[in-house]
């Protein structure tokens, strides 16, 4: 089971839409995934099109971890019954894109100074499910007590950011941290890449951060980049899977999340990368 965290310390700059998109291109690809919303915002929950009912949210499912029931308290996305429909109802596999959904609650964990024994709470969950080849966990905007959770509990971290100043400094801060975290915390712990969203092939700036970018992290950042996408509010704002938009601008959108899990999932190649950045 490969467990991906999406990170970055800075908010808005596309990590709930780095984890929807893959996970549209997982259900694309038929891997059974299982997304675990972080934050406590809940935004992937609202893009994944969940009806709750009353299972419970991630946060209270870490509160009471050693004994709570993840594989009974995740819900299927809505997506699942728009793959059912394109797929025909006589597919031997059906399509499993299960949700641990998100709560205002585990905000209680979001602190800078959380303890070994709560770091360890998610993994304790994760450690109760089988049957997922994938599991992409969703991470709050800083480095504090969620997100070092979810890298505790993780086997790869992969970074967002847009080609801007504050995002690519920011992004070189959360490298760090993830450098000082692997050593003191989780020796197998691999950098999947950085991958640069909202990218716009017309902007003299954005070209200009991305050759700086390339230059202080080498082949982590990652290819394909992500496009600025007109529609991609309009995508989420109806709970829809890009796979199942129609339109070029989206069949394109879906290919780039398409190549970027391939990238994700062949885990020999990029799972011994070492955290260094290349020689000047
Ligand atoms: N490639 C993109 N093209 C257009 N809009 C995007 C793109 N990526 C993200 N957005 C929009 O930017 C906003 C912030 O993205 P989001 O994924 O919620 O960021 P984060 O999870 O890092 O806070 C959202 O409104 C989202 O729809
Ligand atoms: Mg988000």
């Amino acid at each position: 089971m490969q467990v991906v965290s999406i990170s970055s310390l800075k908010g808005g700059v596309g990590k709930t839409s780095v984890t929807l998109g893959l996970a549209s291109a997982a259900l694309a690809a038929g891997i059974p995934t299982l997304v675990v919303d972080l934050d406590p915002h809940a935004d992937a929950t609202t893009g994944l099109g969940v009806s709750a009912g009353d299972h419970l949210g991630i946060g209270e499912m870490l509160r009471g971890a050693r004994k709570a029931d993840l594989a009974a308290n995740v819900v299927p996305s809505g997506w699942t019954k728009t793959a059912r429909r394109l797929n025909g109802q006589n597919t031997p596999r059906q399509p499993v894109l299960d949700v641990a959904m998100g709560s205002a609650f585990s905000g209680i964990y979001d602190r800078p100074d959380l303890g070994k024994r709560d770091l360890k709470r998610l993994s304790t969950l994760l450690g109760k499910v089988s049957g997922y080849g994938l599991v992409l966990i969703d991470c709050p905007p800083s480095l504090n007590g969620l997100t070092r959770m979810a890298w505790t509990a993780s086997n790869r971290v992969l970074l967002v950011a847009e080609p801007g100043l504050f995002s690519v400094a920011g992004t070189e801060r959360t490298m760090r941290a993830l450098d000082l975290f692997r050593q003191e915390f989780a020796p197998n712990l691999a950098p999947a890449g950085i991958v640069a969203n909202r990218v716009r092939s017309t902007s003299n700036e954005h070209t200009f951060r991305l050759a700086e970018m390339k230059q202080m992290f080498g082949d982590l950042l990652l290819e394909p980049t992500i496009a600025e996408q007109a529609n991609w509010q309009q995508i989420q704002g109806a709970a829809h899977s890009v796979h199942h938009w129609p339109g070029d601008s989206a069949k394109q959108a879906a290919g780039t999340f398409d190549s970027l899990l391939k990238n994700l999932v062949q885990a020999g190649s990029v799972r011994n990368r070492v955290m260094r950045r290349p020689a000047s």
